[in-house]
């Protein structure tokens, strides 16, 4: 099979790449990629010079060679994104131009060159928020109701992919998962952050109260929920991806971290909160594992053993890309006052 999986040098398409370069040797992945600040060729040394591997450096809204890059593709797996919800506060267009021209010059050529089949891989966050102290989750038949732009450009995305399977037929299916964590998580989102914080012996930042509870997922289960859904689902299928079984707060979270790391609390810095920041999600994931088998098998004491590990061994992968983001932390941190 040939795939095109598009944003395969960021966090989990590089997971991905290599989770089914080793399952899938028979196969043949292109992988498209802009090298935003989040991508990182790094993350593919092991397999760049394999046969089946090729990298094309490019953008997903340059429709030109979006075109040419599609021809003979039986499979894409699209997950190039502006991921980040603070840098959408912060710049929400260039969240717009990705996750919603991008996906949509990917769809127009992917009917065009008559590729097989689009697997969107997208977020719960598309669902908005769930109120914390319930035990509600989100399902299949909840409403969309995004509330940041990144939120709101992938629920785009999610739409314009439905429509392109109505209306001209694109065999497609998509995956909304939780949160990931794991090794090439780019060092400005919680875990990485925070791991990294306390390795530099700097505060570990928690915004507002900390009660905020998100849905971790290790990335190599998200990696299995989507081959599982590729190899196994029917066409046009939607399916949510979760991990956890109880909610666990983002202040459990740092805390389990600096146990984890010898430190104390004390390294905790609160300070002031993302605006309409999304209070809890939490995923019902039944439907995967009724149809394809699929349920998550690393545990969070685990998947935060093996991320800790991985970034105390992976320093020089990730200092050089926390110096150059300084000024993203600049704007985006402040104090609580
Ligand atoms: P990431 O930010 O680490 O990586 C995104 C990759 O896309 C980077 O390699 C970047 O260079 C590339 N890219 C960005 N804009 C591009 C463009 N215009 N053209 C080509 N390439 C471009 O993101 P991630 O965390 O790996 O997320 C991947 C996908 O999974 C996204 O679609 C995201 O919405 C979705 N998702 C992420 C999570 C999570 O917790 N990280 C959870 C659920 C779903
Ligand atoms: P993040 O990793 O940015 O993912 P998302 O916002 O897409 O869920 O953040 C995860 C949670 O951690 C979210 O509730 C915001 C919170 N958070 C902090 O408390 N401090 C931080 O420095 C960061 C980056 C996130």
């Amino acid at each position: 099979m040939r795939i095109l999986v598009t944003g395969g040098a960021g966090f989990i398409g590089s997971n991905f790449i290599l989770y089914w370069l080793k399952n899938h040797p028979e196969d043949e992945i292109t992988n498209l990629d802009a090298l935003t600040y989040a991508g990182n060729l790094a993350n593919l040394k092991s397999v760049e010079n394999q046969d089946n591997y090729t990298f094309v450096h490019g953008n997903i809204c340059d429709r030109e060679l979006v075109e040419k890059v599609t021809q003979n593709m039986d499979l894409i797996v699209h997950f190039a994104a502006e991921s980040h919800v603070d840098r959408s506060i912060l710049n929400p267009e260039v969240f717009l131009q990705t996750n919603v021209l991008g996906t949509f010059n990917l769809l127009e050529a992917a009917v065009k060159n008559k590729v097989a089949h689009f697997h969107h891989i997208s977020t719960d966050e598309v669902f908005g928020s769930l109120p914390l102290e319930t035990t509600e989750k989100f399902t299949l038949s909840t409403k969309y109701d995004p509330r940041s732009p990144y939120s709101a450009s992938k629920a785009s995305s999610d739409h314009l992919v439905r429509a392109y399977g109505e209306t001209y037929g694109l065999s497609y299916t998509i995956t909304n998962c939780s949160n990931n964590y794991g090794p090439f998580q780019f060092p400005e989102k919680l875990f990485g952050l925070a791991i990294t914080n306390i390795i530099e012996d700097k505060k570990v930042p928690v915004y507002g109260d900390g009660l905020n509870v998100r849905d971790w997922l290790f990335v190599t289960d998200h990696c299995a929920a989507i081959e599982a859904v590729i190899k196994s689902a029917a066409h046009d299928k939607t399916y949510l991806v979760g991990g956890l079984k109880k909610d666990v707060s983002n202040l459990e979270i740092v805390r389990l971290i600096l146990k984890l790391m010898g430190k104390s609390e004390a390294e905790i810095e609160f300070v002031q909160d993302r605006p309409g920041h999304d209070r809890r999600y939490s995923v019902d994931w039944s439907q995967i594992n009724q149809d394809l088998g699929w349920q998550p098998t690393v545990t969070l004491e685990e998947g935060l053993q093996q991320t800790i590990n991985w970034y105390q061994e992976n320093r020089s992968w990730w200092q050089p890309l926390k110096d150059k983001t300084a000024s993203f932390f600049a704007q985006n941190y402040k104090k609580k006052v």
